[in-house]
């Protein structure tokens, strides 16, 4: 299958079973911001569920936080936002479209008579590049002046350096420890796309790890093997992912030392996760803008220090499009092409498909009494259109690992017939037991499977 049909097939499944839509799509969309429909939202769940639990749940030395989206607009001075996230970006006078400078479809150097829009043509039209800024901004409160300037966070993480004291205190942590937070981020990204691979609006999922300065590079290769291992867990070919390490003038002006995890999509070899070494740069800064001490005292060793800090930033929106690419497959059956998103049991959006084989001989009656029985123990989706095989489709392209179809025997002897997504292989199961067999299965692939070790 060719790269960009697989893009293409992926995201017109992902309309057709109700996993992303476009956003405001009536109107004609928004560019690059997409909305997420039931299964997509069940899923993205799942994956932040199960990053929360490797962070939060399992580990004592991870606490939880919630920051607000909007914060004072001197977090993003002290940050380097405001200075330093920016993109050089080029202007056509003629066409009016606004291109990155490094654009590789630019002929010629911008500003210059022989640059040439890559939209119109037209030659000499390229403006000298501009810097950018990526955060959007709003207003707070009823006037729209500069003193009224906010900003929409682009990452998570100044949220917890500010209430990096407030959670100390509060849990009564010490160092080393971490804070996690999920929550959205807003970039205003020039050259967005690929689906929900580079939005405007997502959501990250990122934790702080507060450490000893001298004991960071350990923790910085404790960490790098824990996500690596995370995300081994959700079931992803291990072949399609890699490290990649920042040169030098890929650093973040935060990071001394950075490197990535990466997948490889059909477009190439992108991003998932970011492992960064940030030092005291973060702590060092809000000290410094804020004016307030944001020193950790050692009590044992009688010592104030500011803590470095190790962070882990993964996106969860990206994350569930990995899972979506690694998930697609097309086979032939019986002269047909089964389209199966082959998810981890535990990330599917619907555990089970339960379906009457005829909506006659009391067969609706006992699907949908064992329907919602099911639904007490896990997501069940009832599905009484269509020919036995096409239920059996939908589920299976959308990724759900059991179909269990009520038919005569279960009216005469009470039993049920459970197909397997993967392997299509059919057994029958005592009416009474199923619930309990497709626990048993799920249990055998543990949610715990992505607690990091520790
Ligand atoms: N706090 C560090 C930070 O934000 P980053 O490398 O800019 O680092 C971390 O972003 C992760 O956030 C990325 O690995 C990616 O998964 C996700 N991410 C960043 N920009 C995104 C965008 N425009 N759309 C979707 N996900 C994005």
């Amino acid at each position: 299958m060719a790269d960009t049909t697989l893009m293409d097939k992926l995201v017109s499944l992902c309309k057709r079973r109700g996993f992303v839509f476009q956003s405001s799509e009536i109107y004609g969309g928004l560019g690059s911001v997409w909305d997420y429909g039931p299964l997509g939202v069940a899923l993205k769940r799942n994956v932040k569920d199960r990053w929360w639990n490797s962070m939060v749940h399992v580990r004592d030395d991870i606490e939880g936080l919630d920051a607000a989206i909007l914060m004072h607009p001197k977090v993003w001075e002290a940050s380097g936002h405001v200075a330093g996230f920016t993109d050089p970006l080029v202007d056509c006078r003629q066409c009016k479209n606004r291109f990155r400078a490094d654009d590789a479809r630019i002929k010629g150097t911008p500003g210059q008579p022989d640059a040439q829009c890559p939209v119109c043509g037209t030659r000499g039209s390229l403006t000298e590049p501009r810097m950018f800024n990526l955060m959007f901004k709003t207003f707070m409160g009823p006037v729209e002046d500069s003193a009224s300037v906010v900003y929409l966070r682009p990452e998570t993480a100044q949220g917890i350096y500010v209430n990096y004291l407030n959670v100390l205190q509060s849990s009564r942590q010490r160092i080393p420890f971490g804070i996690a937070q999920i929550g959205k981020a807003f970039r205003n990204e020039i050259t967005p796309g690929n689906f929900i691979f580079r939005t405007r609006e997502f959501e990250q999922m990122e934790m702080q790890f507060f450490v000893e300065p001298g004991t960071d590079a350990e923790w910085f290769e404790q960490w790098r093997n824990w996500r690596m291992e995370w995300h081994l867990s959700l079931g992803l070919d291990p072949a399609k992912l890699q490290w990649h390490q920042h040169a030098g003038s890929e650093l973040a002006h935060y990071a001394r030392t950075a490197f990535d995890i990466q997948y490889q999509f059909p477009f190439g070899w992108q991003e998932i996760e970011g492992i960064h070494n940030r030092g005291d740069f973060d702590l060092g800064r809000h000290q410094e803008y804020s004016g307030k001490k944001l020193e950790y005292f050692d009590q044992g060793r009688n010592q104030r220090y500011l803590p470095y800090i190790v962070e882990t930033s993964a996106g969860a929106d990206r994350v569930t499009l990995t899972l979506l690419v690694d998930a697609y497959r097309e086979e032939q059956v019986e002269g047909e092409t089964r389209v199966v998103l082959g998810l981890h049991p535990a990330l599917a959006p619907i555990k089970a498909g339960v379906f009457p084989l005829v909506k006659k001989d009391g067969m609706p009656e006992l699907a949908t009494t064992l329907y919602h029985e099911l639904r007490r123990h896990f997501s069940c989706f009832y599905d009484d259109s269509g020919a036995i095989g096409r239920r059996y489709r939908r589920m299976d392209e959308a990724g759900t690992p059991f179909g269990i179809t009520v038919d005569g025997d279960t009216v005469t002897g009470r039993s049920v017939t459970v197909r397997h997504r993967d392997s299509m292989q059919q057994e029958r199961v005592g009416l009474d037991q199923v619930a309990g067999y497709v626990k048993e299965k799920l249990g055998a692939v543990s949610w715990e499977l992505g607690a990091t070790s520790k």
